[in-house]
């Protein structure tokens, strides 16, 4: 493989497209979607950054990464438990943290945001990083609802901007989404598509359209169950039952909403029912817009549709 320069990498067929080699990486949120893409890409050899707005969730974010690290360990080096110390070590040391992601941006191959789901947050992070980020670094978004276009508006590289839709718990699911937008350009795309394969993810290509694939189908299932919990047809105990042993799914509606957050969920129903104010799919839950008034956001605060130790 010759290099073009030490980020530029050309494949040995004639038809393969240049792409940047992600090396370094900055995780921009250290919530659960954040620890957990930084803990995966850790332990495949990256050198990861993580960024939160103070010490404690970040302190919080990396003891949760080594505790998961133990998990992955037990399974994958059962027989060996040295070799599993040292994994962990390698991968512990290949995190470090701060609170100032501008100051950390310099050396980056990839800044990829795990913070809030806000388009207006999420649009002033990267405004900003844009202007302190390298040239050949590229952004991406973990959004799960909003525009890609949207979020790279704020900055002045719409080529080498994307979207890497990660699944939760990061280290279990399988997929990323990859996303392009109109502008971005193919050595982006093909560098997002290497480094979540990478990160020993199976990958699908999405066009930047609302939810992408996989929440544009799962949102208003379990939107609907909510509202059939709602009207009363069936308590959320016995709708989660049916789904988990009449589907197969190993999570019913209301475990899997608590599992991501309500908080989380209803940014996303706020920016679907807004955009789309006449479409029933996406009309306002009061159960669930109660729940989170309350602060009980899912297993993340101890109480959602359900109460956790
Ligand atoms: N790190 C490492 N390993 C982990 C882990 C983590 N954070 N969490 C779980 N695991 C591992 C466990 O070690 C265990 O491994 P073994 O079976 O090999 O021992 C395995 O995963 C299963 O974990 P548990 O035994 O603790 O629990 P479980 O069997 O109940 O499974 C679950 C938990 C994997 C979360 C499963 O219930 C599940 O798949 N639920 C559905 C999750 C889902 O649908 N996610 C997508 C949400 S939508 C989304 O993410 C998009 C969005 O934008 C909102
Ligand atoms: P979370 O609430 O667990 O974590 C978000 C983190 O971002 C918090 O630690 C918060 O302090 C931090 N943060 C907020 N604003 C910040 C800023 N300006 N700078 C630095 N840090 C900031 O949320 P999460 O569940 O990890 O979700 C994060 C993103 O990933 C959202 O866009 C969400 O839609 C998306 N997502 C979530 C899931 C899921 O199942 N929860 C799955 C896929 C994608």
């Amino acid at each position: 493989m010759a290099f073009l320069t030490h980020h530029i990498c050309r494949g040995l067929s004639s038809s393969a497209v240049r792409h940047v080699v992600i090396k370094n990486v900055t995780i921009i949120g250290g919530g659960q979607m954040g620890a957990g893409i930084a803990q995966v890409a850790a332990s495949t050899g990256h050198a990861v950054t993580l960024v939160d707005t103070n010490e404690d969730i970040l302190k919080k974010a990396v003891k949760g990464i080594e505790g998961n690290l133990k998990r992955v360990v037990k399974k994958k080096f059962a027989d060996k438990p040295e070799a599993g110390e040292e994994f962990i070590g390698k991968a512990m040391q290949n995190v470090s943290t701060s609170t100032d992601a501008g100051s950390v941006v310099q050396g980056t191959d990839l800044v990829l945001e795990a913070i809030v789901e806000n388009l207006k947050v999420k649009q002033d992070l990267f405004g900003g990083l844009d202007k302190l980020a390298p040239a050949h670094t590229i952004f991406a978004s973990n959004t799960s609802s909003l525009s890609i276009t949207d979020i790279a508006s704020s900055t002045n590289r719409l080529d080498r901007f994307g979207g890497l839709h990660f699944f939760n718990p990061v280290p279990v699911m399988r997929l990323v989404e990859v996303i392009a937008t109109s502008s971005t350009s193919q050595e982006t795309f093909d560098s997002l598509l290497n480094f979540s394969k990478m990160l020993g993810k199976t990958t699908v290509s999405c066009k930047d359209t609302p939810g992408f694939m996989v929440n544009r189908l799962l949102l208003p299932y379990i939107l609907d169950a909510v509202r059939m919990y709602e009207r009363g047809d069936g308590s959320k105990e016995d709708i989660d039952i049916a789904m988990k042993l009449g589907c197969g799914y190993p999570m019913g509606p209301f475990e899997l909403s608590d599992y991501v957050g309500l908080d989380t969920m209803k940014f996303i129903m706020d920016g679907w029912s807004a955009a789309n104010p006449d479409n029933p799919m996406f009309a306002q839950s009061e159960v669930l817009n109660k729940l989170v008034s309350e602060g009980k956001f899912g297993k993340k605060t101890g109480e959602g549709f359900y109460k956790y130790k």
